[in-house]
């Protein structure tokens, strides 16, 4: 009686393994000698001797294996930005959270599958400052390959663009001084915006081989999957007398959106058709800040980092035209094009769940605070009482340095006891004007430092409002949550007002996305389901805020089933 139904089984098996691949790469991280903007020669740390490292590409459910080999100096972790890491919670990598720091000279295999999601994601390094020369593209298609896009034109051509940040300086070192001493002021602004790694021909002393060149031909489309991998600034995008047709986000899908600039926020991805409609000639494509604070912060580089398009037929030397600059607090331009987003609702594809089983309400943005115990440079002059923190709730996020959260997690919580503490708070603890100038007094911006997470059950749905503060500086903050997208309802400006913004949220489209730039001085409202258990962080993608604290961990328990829960750690899981 029972063989009937395995014959059938078995083929359905056959053919799903038949489509699936295996995507297998090895990732050296070592020294690489390089030199720009006329400096000598020196070394960084990068994956395969290559700035940026390789492009992953997979299809939809493919399973990616990536063998971290750590020949650099430093400790080192890779986190696959955007990967659900679904049934495989111990290969997202942020260090302490998920995994132990791999350490130097050690290996560690990340094995994930890419399912339910296409478009641009990517991965970087995800310990100290490392990711600003650790990170790469991480491009998903659909199962039916490029034909089966749903959007058109198709494409002639597809190039990844990724924007990042240079420093001269070596920034482990960097982020040592800004640790240890407790000074932000120690981490200076970058001496370039890169695209693709070059910082183009506009700087001091950039000479040809530093600029990134993208040849058209005319009228053909180019999809360009544009990647913010820099640490702290969201970057305007333009190419002169040329626009944009935006496709998705995030590696989601979304209702094609016109536009001459791209706004994307350190950790997100915008894909882009592009039509080579200009007469024949060379364009900059340029990359410049949008500096959202307010008081102004510590300074950005006001410069732009550019690559050229070059049609086929131009002369080749002919200086290439800028596109008009966006002003760097051009906040409305910013607000405009993240908040016109919408998703491109697919059949058979999930969309924003209508029942809420839990509600945070959530303040993000700076503080200060006391000097910890390892930072044993910090406040030598006694000049300075407090120094710079950041919180979520007031929580400013410690992360623990003898075992993973994760560890602690599945061990049970005799492990997880010393470790972190359930009580992140739902609420802040004092309700205030979150966003008047007034309320920057010492008592609401002082903050402890702890290890707090929020436990949720396995497919519960959170609605979480993010709200900026106008401590210290109000700021678009660009939150992150791993392990999830989530769904924005609404964005807007000032103190988050329930009452008018509810009637208000998108319910029907709303935009998909893993990170969400919260406006300056304004609030987010955010929708996800906990359908994955593990231990996932949140944190702002401005690398100098998640040092300060501004992070919390989303505890995610266990389902009913053995695929509803935290498999055990693979054999080779780095200890600490
Ligand atoms: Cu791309 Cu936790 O980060």
């Amino acid at each position: 009686m029972a063989w009937p139904w395995l014959l059938p089984f078995g083929l359905f098996f056959v053919a799903s393994v038949a489509q699936a691949a295996v995507v297998e790469h090895t990732f050296n991280v070592g020294n690489l000698s390089i030199s720009q903007l006329c400096q000598p020669a020196r070394i960084i740390t990068a994956v395969n001797g290559r700035l940026p490292g390789p492009t992953v590409e997979a299809r939809e459910g493919d399973t990616v294996v990536v063998h971290l080999v750590n020949e650099s100096p430093y400790n080192m972790t890779i986190h696959w930005h955007g990967v659900f890491q679904r049934g495989s919670p111990w290969a997202d990598g942020p260090a302490m959270v998920t995994q132990c720091p791999v350490q130097p000279g050690a290996n560690y295999t990340y094995r994930f599958n890419v399912t339910d999601q296409e478009g641009t994601l990517w991965w970087h390094a995800h310990i100290s400052f490392l990711r600003a020369t650790v990170y790469g593209a991480l491009v998903i298609r659909p199962r039916g390959g490029a034909g089966a896009y749903p959007f058109s034109p198709k494409p002639h051509r597809e190039d990844t663009v990724i924007l990042g940040e240079w420093w001269n300086a070596n920034v482990y070192d960097l982020q040592q001084q800004v640790f240890l001493t407790g000074d932000t002021t120690r981490m200076p602004p970058a001496d370039a915006y890169t695209i693709n790694g070059k910082p183009g021909d506009l700087y001091n002393c950039s000479a040809a081989n530093q600029t990134y060149k993208f040849p058209v031909r005319s009228n053909e489309t180019y999809l360009l999957r544009i990647i913010n991998a820099a640490l702290n600034t969201p970057m305007f995008f333009k190419v002169a007398n040329h626009t944009f047709t935006v496709v998705g986000a995030d590696a989601a899908y979304t209702t094609p959106y016109e536009t001459d600039v791209v706004v994307i926020a350190p950790g997100q991805t915008v894909d882009a058709l592009m039509v080579a409609g200009a007469a024949v000639g060379r364009y900059y494509m340029a990359a410049s800040p949008y500096d959202s604070a307010i008081p102004q912060g510590p300074p950005f580089s006001m410069t732009n980092g550019t690559a050229i398009v070059e049609y086929a037929g131009s002369a080749g030397e002919e200086k290439p035209q800028l596109p008009p600059r966006t002003e760097y607090n051009d906040t409305d331009t910013a607000f405009r094009f993240l908040s016109n987003l919408t998703a491109l609702v697919l059949p058979g594809k999930p969309t924003v769940p209508l029942s809420v089983d839990t509600r945070m309400f959530v303040t993000v943005g700076l503080g200060n605070g006391d000097c910890q115990p390892k930072q044993t440079l910090c406040n030598t002059t006694g000049t300075r009482s407090r120094i710079f923190s950041a919180s979520m709730n007031n929580a400013s996020f410690l992360l623990p340095d003898a075992v993973s959260m994760l560890q602690a997690h599945y061990y049970g919580d005799a492990a997880s006891a010393g470790v972190y503490t359930r009580d992140f708070p739902d609420w802040p603890p004092v309700i205030f004007d979150y966003t008047a100038d007034a309320s920057d007094n010492d008592t609401l911006k002082y903050t402890t430092k702890s290890t707090k997470v929020r436990t949720l059950r396995y497919n519960e749905t959170v609605e979480m409002v993010l709200q900026n503060t106008r401590l210290i500086g109000k700021e678009s903050h660009p939150m992150h949550l791993h392990g999830f997208n989530f769904f924005v309802l609404a964005q807007g400006f000032g103190n988050y007002d329930e009452a008018a913004a509810a009637p208000r949220f998108n319910l029907v489209n709303p935009q998909e996305r893993n990170t969400v730039a919260v406006p300056t001085g304004g609030w987010a409202v955010i929708r996800f389901v906990a359908n994955n258990p593990g231990m996932w962080f949140m944190h702002c993608h401005f690398d100098a805020h998640l040092d300060l604290g501004l992070a919390m961990v989303f505890e995610v328990q266990d389902g009913p089933t053995a695929e509803t829960s935290v498999p055990p750690p693979p054999l080779d899981l780095p200890q600490c």
